[in-house]
């Protein structure tokens, strides 16, 4: 594991260490190297990734951070490990193309016995799950946005220490954030998203507003979608169909809260339509843990079905 002293390095560590046929093979930090951590009923010593033995493990997380993580991912391929990248440097849009990207659900072939996967980002996964089921139906209308307001707990952020984070600035507001020079709709997320979107059959703009939100973990997105026309039958109609089966998506009639997701590898999804718009117009909500789902979680998924385990093997639900 590299990059284990961070927030979704320790989340995996968690995982990996109650996992029922993996074996922590090292857990790498950076300032934090030579520092023994508490995780659950472990306890662990954080060594420097130089002395990682790359090669010792049949596969390597990385949860380090992007622009760090893909030469590490690089030299862990050169050792003969296969690889997860946790970080946005393989991931789509970010100019890595044709690599597997580990939305598990909608790429499990891909991702089956691959050596090397992307993981999503937590926006992402909580946002791309949500709608595809829509863009695989061809329900969208392509000449309004998507329009997306996201929020995060701080986690979500790293734990890399910054003044706005501070517990004194965070507590009891909400912001948005994630503008550039006075305009929105310029977060990084946002060009994976595009060219997963796109690749999904997207063809609608996507406005993303992501908020920080005063609480430790999860993310909850709300979406407004303009459709061509109204979902004949069940709202839910479309996800039930692509979701059939699937044990870590949840769809419910009532909107999500974060209270049913934290600590859980799920995406819980409600859809219904919109009173009072002249179009036919849906509001998707999806709520995650951006740890769990949006991080460890679906990397587990993804490195069990990479390594031949069960892809539930070791994984809260
Ligand atoms: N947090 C989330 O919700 C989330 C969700 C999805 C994906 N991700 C992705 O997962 C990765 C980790 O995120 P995080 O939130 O866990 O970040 P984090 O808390 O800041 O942890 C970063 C980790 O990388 C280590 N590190 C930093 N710079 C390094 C360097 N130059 N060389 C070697 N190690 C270095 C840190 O070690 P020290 O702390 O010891 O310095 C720490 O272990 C990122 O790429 C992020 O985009 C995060």
């Amino acid at each position: 594991m590299l990059g284990a002293s961070g927030y979704a390095g320790r989340e995996l560590c968690a995982l990996i260490l109650d996992h029922p046929e993996l074996v922590l093979a090292f857990a790498t930090a950076n300032e934090q190297r030579g520092a023994r951590a508490r995780i659950g009923r472990h306890t662990i010593e954080f060594s420097a990734t130089e002395s990682a033995r790359l090669g010792d493990a049949a596969l390597v997380f990385s949860a380090l951070p992007h622009g760090t993580s893909k030469e590490w991912i690089a030299r862990a391929r050169d050792a003969g490990a296969r690889a997860v990248d946790l970080s946005a440097d393989l991931r789509p849009g970010n100019g890595c193309e044709g690599i597997p990207y580990g939305l598990t659900e909608l790429s499990r072939e891909q991702v089956r016995n691959a050596p090397l996967v992307s993981n999503p980002g937590c926006y992402p996964t909580s946002i791309l799950t949500a709608l595809a089921p829509l863009f695989a139906r061809d329900l969208v209308a392509d000449d309004c946005p998507i329009v997306i307001d996201a929020a995060s707990g701080v986690t979500g952020a790293g734990n890399s220490p910054k003044r706005e984070l501070l517990f004194a600035e965070v507590a009891d507001d909400y912001r948005a954030y994630g503008f550039s020079d006075g305009t929105g709709n310029v977060h990084r997320h946002l060009r994976e998203m595009r060219a997963v979107a796109e690749s999904l059959g997207c063809a609608a703009d996507l406005v993303f507003t992501p908020h920080l939100l005063p609480v430790a973990r999860g993310i909850l997105a709300t979406m407004t979608v303009t459709l061509r026309a109204p979902i004949q039958g069940e709202t839910l109609t479309p996800w039930r169909a692509t979701y059939a089966g699937e044990r870590f998506i949840e769809l419910v009639d009532e909107p999500p809260t974060l209270r049913d997701v934290v600590h859980r590898n799920v995406v819980r999804i409600a859809a219904m339509p919109l009173a009072g718009t002249r179009r036919p117009t849906l509001l998707v909500l999806s709520a995650i843990d951006n740890l769990v789902k949006g991080a460890a979680g679906q990397a587990l998924q993804n490195a069990n079905l990479m390594l031949g385990l069960e892809e539930a093997a070791g994984l809260p639900s």
